[in-house]
């Protein structure tokens, strides 16, 4: 029997009963409860050795004869029947004694001080040194390093003199800098320093590779604002009304999360400018890891390095792919002894992104995994392995001739997954994608709509159009259909012939040409309202079919690729300006492409100066329908009228 499956074992601390699995340690139980029990040499995430003894609680069974005892809770497995006691009068008194010695050792600790003061404890008559240092030996930093990093710190001397240093006292070469020490130290003894260019420990330094803007081709879209762990990038509204990215190079921690948010590559990282991670290789495995994960490449696997994984962007994870490698490994580190912590997430929503990206493909998503690897020093090598053999019982898929990757950004994606579909192998990942946005699929002889780009530009960069969903046009387009009387329509990944579009693709009914000839057979908006438009006769032709009333601004100013720049934007918000000074409430766009183009500009993370919203011909036929206002209540706070659902 495994603790999981044996039975609970029935205590009580503080008086309240509590059941707990067999092995379980007395401080987690009480912890769980609420209860409260002080600590310093004890982490989640390392075995207990009870140095500090802090955690002392008084136990005792009703059968042993009113005998009770001073356990230390952190290494007490629970016992059936036993009564635990965490502030009586014993264990308050061993508390004191403890944090007297303690404080007799650590004078000048913050922690230890406050610690003192809540238990009473005073050092009167014990010898104490003014000048000395904050460690109390409670050896959380050498078994940190130990496990999760390369045991780069030990303890020196004995007795009295007994400290943590490196071998020979030098500045440790095997230390990597993770800062796993620095946070865990529960005294502060450990100080890591960030300068504007490096994070030193242990007097050793390690150079931060700092995130730079180049201001031309920024959009402001505040993709790297909300990706960045830190707080550090921030998109600011200059005079003039641009607004742009800013990351203050001695604040940025150079984990280059942001690097792989940016949807226009407009973010560099100082000593990774170009080439980021030279060309993977074609028959075996990448592996993208931490610099700190003691890896090196091998014929098996073919190891990149960055400074922190959080940098991993999605076109760098289809680049491998595409370029023939079995598979991507991503791996991170343990999350609470890293420096960088949190930036991790942003990798996983990448990792996501990309097997979501192969599912539609066709391939396996399994392709592209990220790990954190077990703790100790062969737990990246061991994910490796892990990995290589999970691989080997795939077939591999086609590599394709692909030059080194030097701009990434959505553009690089698409257009990866665009030479990647020619050679995809056929499998139902387009059923998958529908099932799992509740989206139906066509029947035999039923009408059809061709999803288009729209599942691709979902899975790549759905927060990147936030709060638009570009799902959700399709469900409008279906709502649509059934109010003309289409009824049953299913949606197809793919490119059939005879079926409705909401863009050009083969032999196609557009669905705007439909609106054109049938939009007067839908109910009239509700209000009069104004919809900018390009100044073509076709979408005249449409925005009155459907009732509204069409103001012409020119051309769509944004050119059909999502490398937009700074001059990009400039023309768009005019544009907009122009539209909502001419009254108008919406601006028609051509097909989902354009709509997500205009969605990055107008995103809920950048600034908005304007109310007018981009909107497709059949979502302007759906607010027709159900009666919605195209106005927003607020211009900072408008929702699209995508997310807007019928009454
Ligand atoms: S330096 Fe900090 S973590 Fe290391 S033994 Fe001393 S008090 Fe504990
Ligand atoms: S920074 Fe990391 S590698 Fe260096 S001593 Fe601390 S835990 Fe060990
Ligand atoms: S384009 Fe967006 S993500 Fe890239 S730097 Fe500018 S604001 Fe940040
Ligand atoms: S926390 Fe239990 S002995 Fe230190």
């Amino acid at each position: 029997m495994n603790s999981a499956t044996q039975p609970l074992v029935s205590l009580r601390i503080d008086g309240r009963p509590v059941q707990a699995p067999p092995g379980a340690f007395v401080l987690d139980v009480a912890r769980g409860m609420g209860i409260d029990i002080p600590t310093l040499c004890h982490h989640p995430d390392l075995e207990s050795v009870g140095a500090c003894r802090l955690c002392v609680v008084e136990v005792t069974h009703p059968e042993w004869k009113g005998w009770s005892g001073l356990m230390t809770a952190c290494l007490y497995p629970v016992k059936d029947g036993i009564e635990v006691y965490t502030r009586s009068d014993k264990v308050l008194a061993a508390r004191r004694g403890i944090l007297s010695l303690l404080l007799a050792r650590c004078p000048n600790s913050d922690i230890i001080r406050s610690l003192a003061e809540q238990a009473g404890a005073r050092i009167d008559g014990l010898t104490t040194d003014p000048n000395a240092d904050n460690c109390i030996l409670c050896g959380l930093c050498t078994r940190i390093c130990e496990t999760y990093a390369t045991g780069a710190i030990t303890t020196v001397s004995r007795g009295a003199v007994k400290r943590v240093s490196s071998f020979a006292n030098q500045p440790p070469e095997e230390c990597i800098g993770c800062g796993a020490c620095v946070i865990v130290c529960p005294t502060g003894e450990i100080q890591g320093q960030r300068t504007p260019t490096d994070y030193q420990v242990w007097e050793r330094s390690f150079p931060t590779a700092i995130c730079t803007v180049n201001t031309a081709a920024c959009i402001g879209c505040g993709s790297c604002e909300e990706a960045c762990p830190f707080s550090v990038a921030r998109v600011a509204l200059r005079a003039g009304g641009d607004q742009m990215a800013v990351i203050p190079e001695e604040h940025c921690r150079g984990c280059g999360v942001c690097v792989g948010a940016c949807p226009t590559g407009a973010i560099t990282q100082r000593g990774l400018e170009s080439n980021v991670v030279g060309q993977p290789k074609p028959t075996i495995p990448s592996v993208f890891a931490c610099a700190r994960s003691n890896l090196t490449s091998s014929e098996s696997a073919h190891l990149f390095e960055m400074p922190c994984v959080g940098r991993i962007s999605t076109p760098l994870l289809l680049h491998a792919m595409a370029s023939g490698a079995p598979g991507v490994l991503v791996l991170g580190r343990h999350q609470s002894t890293c420096r960088l912590n949190g930036s991790e997430d942003s990798a996983q929503a990448r990792v996501r992104a990309a097997r979501d990206a192969l599912d539609l493909l066709g391939l396996d998503p399994r392709r592209i995994q990220f790990e954190e690897p077990a703790p100790g020093p062969d737990g990246p090598r061991a994910s490796v392995a892990r990995f290589q053999s999970m691989l080997a019982s795939l077939e591999k898929p086609e590599s394709l001739s692909l030059p080194p990757l030097e701009h990434e950004g959505l553009d690089t994606s698409l257009a990866l997954i665009n030479k990647m579909s020619r050679s995809a192998v056929e499998t139902d990942g387009g059923a998958r994608f529908l099932e799992k946005h509740g989206l139906p699929t066509p029947s035999l002889h039923g009408p059809v709509l061709l999803a288009g780009c729209i599942p691709i530009l979902h899975t790549l960069g759905k927060e990147l159009f936030a709060p638009l969903s570009l799902v959700d046009a399709l469900r409008q387009a279906l709502d649509v259909l059934e109010h003309l009387g289409i009824i049953g329509t299913g949606i197809r990944i793919g490119a059939p012939k005879s079926a409705f579009a909401l863009e050009k693709c083969g032999d196609v009914t557009l669905l705007d040409d439909v609106l054109r000839g049938r939009g007067r057979d839908l109910p009239r908006p509700a209000q009069g309202m104004k919809v900018a438009f390009d100044g073509t006769e076709a979408n005249r032709i449409l925005i009155e079919a459907l009732g509204y009333e069409p103001v012409d601004i020119g051309s769509d100013p944004l050119p059909d690729h999502f490398s937009l720049t700074a001059q990009d934007r400039k023309r768009a918000v005019g544009t907009l300006a122009e539209a909502e000074r001419a009254g108008a409430h919406a601006l028609l766009v051509a097909n989902p492409r354009a709509l997500a183009r205009w969605a990055m500009m107008t995103r809920a993370g950048s600034w908005r100066s304007h109310r007018v919203q981009p909107i497709l011909g059949v979502q302007l036929a759906y607010h027709a329908v159900h009666g919605l206002s195209l106005a927003p209540t607020h211009p900072n706070r408008v929702s699209s009228p995508c997310m807007q659902v019928a009454p």
